[in-house]
């Protein structure tokens, strides 16, 4: 089962603002909802209530929190039993945010990223992996567009 990170950051690694993103882009949304379609999406709970408490269609989602529980998606209290619960699939993604990232980025198999190229004010932060690119992962996809960049890269 291959572990996909999905994110949209800025050039210091901004993605949240007060419990919400920073940014809108329409492109941005579309492009994630056509990578993850049909595949189970993992979120910590912060990322779900900022959802609404309604899951995203068309894919299986997984909640990720140690105090509560919720109607119509699964919660796992440790990212383990999670994707132990998932084992099978050919892809899972983990969908944010900022505490599930910080948990995941090494067990990672490929990075799906939107760097944005203007900054923004911040308080919610994707681990450190630029550092690592040649090293630890290897940029395979990049398309570039006047706001931001589609990037994919792989563990080396
Ligand atoms: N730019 C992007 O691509 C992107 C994507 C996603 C989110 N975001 C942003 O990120 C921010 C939210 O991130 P966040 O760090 O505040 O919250 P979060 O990661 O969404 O959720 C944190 C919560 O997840 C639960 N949790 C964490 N680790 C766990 C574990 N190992 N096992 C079980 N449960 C665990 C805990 O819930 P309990 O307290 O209930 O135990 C914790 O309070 C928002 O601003 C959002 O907009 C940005």
């Amino acid at each position: 089962m291959k572990i996909v990170l999905i994110v949209a950051h800025d050039p210091n690694l901004v993605i949240g603002n007060e419990g919400g993103l920073p940014w809108h882009y329409s492109e941005d949304l579309k492009f994630f909802k056509k990578e993850t379609m049909g595949h189970p999406i993992v979120m910590g709970r912060i990322v779900f209530e900022e959802l609404n408490e309604k899951p995203l269609p068309g894919r299986e989602n997984i909640v990720l929190s140690r105090t509560k529980s919720f109607e119509h998606v699964k919660t796992f209290k440790s990212i383990e039993e999670a994707l132990d619960n998932l084992r099978g699939h050919e892809k899972v993604f983990i969908i944010g945010g900022g505490e599930i990232y910080k948990q995941t980025l090494d067990m990672a198999d490929e990075l799906i990223v939107t760097q944005i190229k203007v900054e923004y004010s911040g308080d919610t932060f994707f681990p450190e992996y630029q550092d690592k690119i040649g090293t630890v992962w290897r940029e395979y996809w990049r398309e570039e567009h006047s706001a931001f960049d589609f990037v994919k890269l792989k563990k080396v």
